[in-house]
């Protein structure tokens, strides 16, 4: 097997000119499943509010349901770096809530860095967490957990004013000491200088190639949520359709009697 991923290859790796792979997981049997596909990093993200929860946003999703998930992914993962996501309002309140769940998802649930959404606002949190052991990979452009105040799902810093702002923005997160920034939804060129700039490594998920990783959601890329045809998210494959078709094979095969055969019985 590779060698464990931890913190520092991640650092490392934008320094040596790698790109970092990075995908979601929320559960035991797709976590191992990626661990053993040389990813580098599988974040639990609260992405499961949408594809696994079936919630229209990810704010409903909680703490407990966070463990739930950060849990059965680190059981599976021996090689990738596993980094929970924070659920909406645990990390926001004050910083003696944000340490206290943080500090769960490292202690109870297993993973090895946690992931905060925001700019410079954020930054005594990231710094604090930082200082106390927990690594923290940022999260800027869009922000899932800001759906509301953007009013939207749209590209971020699109405009000059916003543009600016988010490279100050990363530029703060590096001085915070995040080892890491996804870009979500920023035009290429942005997330390209912001990449130049900093020497965090960025983990671009609609931000174009010249990120140093990259990451999507796995039920996306799968072909698993197929609800949305999103512009950058390819699909490596079609488990939607493949599970409808088993799934319809089966109901023929038990209405007409052939399953199960005399070999799959007792
Ligand atoms: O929750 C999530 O899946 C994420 C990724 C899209 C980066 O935050």
């Amino acid at each position: 097997m590779k060698k464990k991923v931890r913190v520092s290859t991640i650092i490392r790796m934008k320094a040596e000119g790698r790109k970092i792979c990075a995908l979601t997981a929320y559960d035991y049997t797709f976590a191992y499943l990626m661990d053993e596909s040389d990813l580098d990093i599988i974040l639990v993200g609260d992405s499961c509010g949408n594809v696994c929860a079936g919630y229209d946003t990810t704010l409903p999703v909680t703490v407990e349901e966070m463990l739930y998930h950060v849990k059965s992914v680190s059981r599976g993962v021996k090689r990738a770096l596993v980094v929970a996501d924070m659920p909406f309002m645990s990390y926001q309140e004050n910083m003696d809530t944000a340490l206290h769940n943080a500090g769960r998802f490292l202690k109870e649930g297993g993973a090895e860095a946690v992931k905060l959404e925001g700019g410079e606002y954020i930054c005594p949190t990231i710094k604090r967490l930082v200082e106390v052991g927990i690594p923290v990979m940022g999260h800027l452009g869009f922000t899932p957990q800001s759906v509301h105040e953007f009013g939207g799902y749209g590209v971020r810093g699109a405009e000059e004013q916003e543009a600016r702002k988010m490279l100050s923005d990363a530029e703060a997160l590096e001085e915070a000491g995040a080892f890491s920034i996804v870009l979500e939804k920023v035009p290429a060129l942005l997330a390209k200088e912001i990449s130049e700039k900093i020497s965090t490594p960025t983990i671009g998920i609609g931000a174009g190639v010249h990120c140093d990783g990259q990451i999507l959601v796995s039920y996306d890329m799968l072909g698993l949520y197929d609800k949305l045809n999103l512009k950058f998210a390819r699909r490596y494959a079609m488990l939607g359709d493949a599970t409808r078709k088993g799934v319809s094979d089966y109901c023929r095969d038990v209405r007409a009697g052939t399953f199960p055969s005399e070999e799959e019985s007792y």
